[in-house]
Formats: C-alpha cells, sequence, structure tokens
C-alpha cells in the first residue's frame, strides 16, 4: 500500500526511531564521504505554492545525493496555476515521478493529492503541520540529548525530556506537538489567548501518549526546560495580520531576560527567523542556538524519509 507523509502521526513510535536511524546513517555516511546512491534513476516532484528556501534545497540536493532525480513545480509554472484540478495534477504526475514532495496553502490540498496519487505523497508545509520540519526537529533534539548525556541512559533517547513552545500555535508547532506526543516529549505550548494550536491536535498528541500542557504564560513554560522552540508570529499567508499580530504577541519574544528562567535550555527555530521579533540576535547566534543543526538535518531527515517511502 502506498505510505504518505501528511503528518507526523502518519507514523507510528516504531517508525519513528527506525526512520530518525537511518537519518543518522545518511549523516554519518555524508561526513565520512560513503556513497549511497539508493534512489538511483528515482525522480521526486516537488510541487510547491509558497517560497522555501530550506525544504527545496534539502530535498532537491538530498534526491541527487541518493543517485536520483527532483524536479521543482513551482504552481505557477505548471497548468495548476491556471485551473487544472489538483486530483489530475496527482494522477498525471504520479504516470511520471516515484514521490511528490508539496508545499501548499491549505492541508485539504495534500489530502486531496494524497487521495488521487499513486505514489507518496510528502507534506512539505501547508496552514496547519509541517512534519519534515518535526523529523528534523526530533532528529537535533536526538543528538542534543545524546551529547549532554540528559536522558539517563534510558532506551527511549526522548526518555525525561522536556520542551517548550513559545509564541504562535502555528503549522510549525502543532506538527511539533505530535511529533513529541510519538516520541514522549515533555512539551508545554504557551501561546497569547486566541493563538493557540487546534483542539483536533491536543487530542491526537493526547492519543499518541503525551498531551502538551498549554498556558499564556511564557516565562512558566519555560521553567527548567531542556529546548525552547519558536517560529516566526507572522506565517506565509497571513500577512495582511502583520500589526495585529505584533501587538498580540509582545511578550512572547524568546531573549536572554525569558531564558533566564531556561538556564540549560537550548533554543530550536525552524527558521527563516525574524530577528526582534519572535527571537533576539543574541539568542539566535548565541550558544545554545541549535538553528543551523536543525536546518542541516532538514536533508539528513527527509533523505532517511524517501528512502524509508519508497524503498519499503
Ligand atoms: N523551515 C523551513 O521549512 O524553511 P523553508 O521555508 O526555507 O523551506
Ligand atoms: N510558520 C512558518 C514556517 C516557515 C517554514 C510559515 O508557515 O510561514
Amino acid at each position: 500500500m502506498t505510505r504518505h507523509f501528511l503528518d507526523i502521526d502518519d507514523l507510528r513510535a516504531d517508525e519513528l526511531e527506525e526512520l530518525l536511524d537511518l537519518a543518522s546513517a545518511y549523516k554519518e555516511k555524508r561526513k565520512e564521504g560513503v556513497p549511497h546512491p539508493d534512489l538511483e534513476r528515482r525522480t521526486l516532484g516537488m510541487l510547491f505554492q509558497k517560497p522555501s528556501t530550506r525544504t527545496r534545497v534539502s530535498f532537491e540536493t538530498g534526491m541527487t545525493q541518493l543517485g536520483g532525480h527532483a524536479i521543482f513545480l513551482g504552481a505557477d509554472d505548471i497548468q495548476l496555476g491556471r485551473g487544472e484540478p489538483l486530483k489530475d495534477t496527482a494522477r498525471t504526475l504520479s504516470r511520471y515521478v516515484d514521490a511528490v514532495v508539496a508545499r501548499v496553502f491549505s492541508h485539504e490540498n495534500v489530502e486531496e493529492l494524497a487521495r488521487y496519487a499513486t505514489v507518496p505523497v510528502v507534506n512539505g508545509l501547508t496552514d496547519d503541520a509541517h512534519p519534515c520540519q518535526t523529523l528534523a526537529d526530533l532528529l537535533t533534539i536526538r543528538e542534543h540529548v545524546d551529547e549532554g548525556g540528559s536522558n539517563g541512559g534510558s532506551s527511549n533517547p526522548f526518555d525525561g525530556v522536556s520542551a517548550a513552545w513559545v509564541g504562535d500555535g502555528n503549522n510549525v508547532a502543532q506538527s511539533f506537538a505530535l511529533g513529541c506526543g510519538l516520541a514522549g516529549i515533555d512539551l508545554t505550548i504557551a501561546t497569547p489567548p486566541g493563538y493557540g494550536i487546534d483542539e483536533d491536535v491536543l487530542e491526537r498528541a493526547d492519543e499518541l501518549g503525551v498531551a502538551p500542557t498549554v498556558t499564556d504564560d511564557p516565562a512558566a513554560a519555560v521553567e527548567g526546560v531542556d529546548v525552547v522552540y519558536t517560529d516566526v508570529w507572522i506565517s506565509m499567508g497571513q500577512e495582511d495580520e502583520r500589526d495585529l499580530r505584533m501587538d498580540d504577541f509582545a511578550g512572547f519574544r524568546i531573549d536572554e531576560e525569558l531564558l533566564a528562567n531556561a538556564p540549560d535550555a537550548a533554543v530550536m527555530h525552524c527558521l527563516p527567523a525574524h530577528r526582534g521579533e519572535e527571537i533576539s540576535e543574541e539568542v539566535l547566534e548565541g550558544e545554545r542556538s541549535l538553528v543551523f543543526d536543525q536546518a542541516e538535518n532538514r536533508l539528513h531527515a527527509q533523505k532517511g524519509l524517501l528512502a524509508w517511502l519508497l524503498e519499503r
């Protein structure tokens, strides 16, 4: 059966572990210069309705490193932009390529692509979810706690790990909440009132094992945690809400003052970052920052994902 990857809870916990192991193995091989053409002659179609630096470049170079090929399909460059239905696009692409990664606005659009595609569809970000980011984030956290030895040597690398999300309960937050549920990370989410993650996502995280704690107090949320994570206050497509959001998110910036409550915490951000808004320059560039490890891990995690989806 064709497996799709529309959100992180499309995976079981054991599959997540298998995939992170595969990602780590690819990371090691790349570091050692060991060739790994596991997807030779395979082609990835990349359907993008929104801009991207990390997702686009990591998928494209990832396919090259795996011996395959990627075709970038900006939505306005293909007939989709002139009104060809998604369901026809999905069925047509499936006759040419081995997998499709899609970055779109509505989450329903990736669901529709997956319904009609006969090859795996990977969510490269929707308004509601960003599971490829979460895979890289979990790989980054696993490496970080492994280095610090802070999980007490348990067989589950995420045992005893705690995280706080501070800011908007957006697409990255929602997939991260589900990822924490799946991995067993104790998560607290601090958002201004009205900007929390969806009720349905809270329920899904609960079903996976760990429901996040929800608050509107950033200082309380970060107290004593291992990881503090934030993302932009204005996501792609929300540009008209800028003034309102800048007011509503005041007090939710990750800066040294807030981090005084989390003396040992590493800091994460999916990038791109808006310095001086959701995160200070000092913190982003500081010693606690894992942001470029996260960005690098997009490459390794997605190579693991593609190989896992296509070689099963
Ligand atoms: N984090 C992330 O997805 O970045 P891009 O928008 O640059 O792909
Ligand atoms: N929340 C951001 C993430 C960008 C990678 C957005 O959707 O614009």
